[in-house]
């Protein structure tokens, strides 16, 4: 049975499923995963626009995974570790759950950096697509990219993402207002 969140029961903690896609998985953080988590905390941009600590210790590491698992907790929204094929953590995606009342839902996903430069984030995100547009309360999928970050734009248009505009001063990252480019993808084209 697929898990579906409950709008009307916020007391009730979300159910992370696994998923299967070629070659990789996506499934809860584990505390093996701190290497994963320390080597995307040397990268320059994801400590900027995700909570992995900067250049992260052993501990740091294992606190940013007991705050994805809070995450399902509080129904803030599904924070999986994507996993190659020998169930080693390569990145994290996430489907945040803030509007959902509004059937939106929005994905941030990052690889560490031995992982990239091999489609795995947009095989990955194809799988996570599919799996988000069984949750029937979602009508709506988005993204924010910067205009600069072409493998990530990219990513987002092989998962069928359709870029809607450029919205301006969109977000903070590294103190400095960003424009970021809004990527959708609406559920009922993939049901
Ligand atoms: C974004 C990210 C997940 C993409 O994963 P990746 O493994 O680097 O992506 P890939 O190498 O598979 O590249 C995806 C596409 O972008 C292209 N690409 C990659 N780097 C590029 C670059 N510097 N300039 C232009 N195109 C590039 C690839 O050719 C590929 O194109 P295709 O789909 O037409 O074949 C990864 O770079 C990452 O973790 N970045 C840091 C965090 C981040 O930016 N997260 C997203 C925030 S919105």
């Amino acid at each position: 049975m697929v898990p579906v969140s409950r709008p009307d029961q916020p007391d009730v903690p979300l159910i992370l499923p696994r998923l299967e896609g070629p070659a990789l998985s996506m499934r809860a953080f584990r505390g093996d995963d701190v290497d994963a988590i320390r080597e995307a905390g040397r990268d320059r941009l994801v400590p900027l626009i995700t909570t992995v600590p900067e250049d992260a210790d052993q501990e740091q590491a294992l606190a940013f995974i007991r705050r994805q698992h809070d995450r399902l907790r509080r129904r803030a929204g599904y924070s999986f570790a994507i996993a190659d094929a020998d169930d080693v953590a390569i990145g994290q995606i996430g489907l945040w759950l803030r509007d959902e009342r509004h059937g939106r839902a929005s994905i941030g996903y990052w690889l560490r950096p031995s992982a990239r430069g091999r489609g795995l984030a947009a095989a990955a995100l194809a799988v996570l697509c599919d799996w988000a547009c069984t949750l029937p309360q979602l009508n709506r999928l988005e993204l924010y990219v910067e205009p600069w970050n072409e493998a990530s734009w990219r990513t987002a248009e092989r998962a069928g993402f359709v870029r809607e505009g450029l919205m301006r001063s969109w977000q903070i990252v590294d103190g400095t207002p960003r424009d970021m480019y809004m990527y959708s993808l609406l559920t009922a084209t993939q049901r």
